[in-house]
């Protein structure tokens, strides 16, 4: 089964309800669909689990709706087996070993999942930010258990949400593993838009993707300062350090 696919139904509030249950057996992942704009069978895919993102391409009362499961948590915590596989014990090794040894007092980790890779990191004060309630839960918890619950906190948020400027400006933002079509579909400008408001001239955001599943890139505010490839699974993995120039 494909991971993205149209449809081009006119669901009735009925239906979408059918539908969203059917959709969790189908696709995880993400559904482009064209939707009559209905605030019932919005609800009937967000209480399914879904986040719905209008694409730029929004027409009169048609949209094209972007649907991601948040929840990729449910069925194990570790969904992708980064605890025991070494190489993502590497790619965290890595990770530490690139990061620019500034002092960083703010920083914020978007789609920082159980924090595998950041979570035992000595930052002052960290941010992370999820669409998982699941991770969200297990992160706050690990915090709380480490002792770091008053400077650590992770909240349930898209890095697509309209209020996404809430969490303040930091001087790092680490992103690993979300800038794919996958879970941001068409919408770039809206991660552009969302990564400017959260940090200053002169702040350092780091990147670490799959280079073959064509992670965003970001936009002439930034300029690259270093990168590095590696192997990753079956695939290559880079890590792109970039600072904010305007
Ligand atoms: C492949 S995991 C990577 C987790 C972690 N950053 C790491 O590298 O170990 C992708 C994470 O991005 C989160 N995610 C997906 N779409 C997101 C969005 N729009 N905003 C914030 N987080 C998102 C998922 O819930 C998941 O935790």
């Amino acid at each position: 089964m494909s991971k993205k696919f149209c449809l081009g139904l006119l669901l009735t509030a009925d239906t979408s309800r059918r539908y969203c249950h059917a959709l969790k057996y189908l696709d995880r992942r993400h559904v482009c669909i064209p939707l009559v704009l209905c605030h019932k069978i919005k609800a009937n895919f967000e209480s399914s689990g879904f986040h719905i993102c209008r694409s730029n391409q929004t027409k009169q009362r048609i949209a094209r709706m972007s649907l991601f499961n948040t929840d990729e948590y449910l069925e194990s915590i570790d969904p992708w087996g980064y605890e025991e596989n070494p190489d993502d014990l590497l790619r965290k090794e890595y990770f530490s070993n690139f990061l620019p040894k500034e002092n960083f007092s703010r920083v914020l980790d978007i789609g920082v999942g159980t924090g595998f890779v950041t979570r035992d990191l000595d930052f002052e004060h960290f941010i992370g930010i999820d669409i998982s309630p699941t991770a969200v839960k297990f992160l706050n918890n690990y915090f709380e258990n480490s002792g770091k619950k008053e400077t650590h906190k992770v909240f349930q948020k898209s890095i697509l949400d309209s209020d996404f400027a809430d969490i303040g400006v930091f001087d790092l933002v680490i992103i690993t593993g979300v800038l794919y079509p996958h879970y941001l579909g068409e919408n770039r400008s809206v991660v552009a838009d969302n990564l400017s408001k959260v940090t200053n001239m002169g702040s350092i955001v780091i990147l670490v993707h799959i280079s073959e599943w064509k992670p965003f890139t970001l936009d002439s505010s930034f300029v690259e300062l270093d990168r590095w490839l590696y192997p990753y699974r079956t695939f290559m993995h880079e890590i792109s350090v970039l600072k904010r120039i305007k």
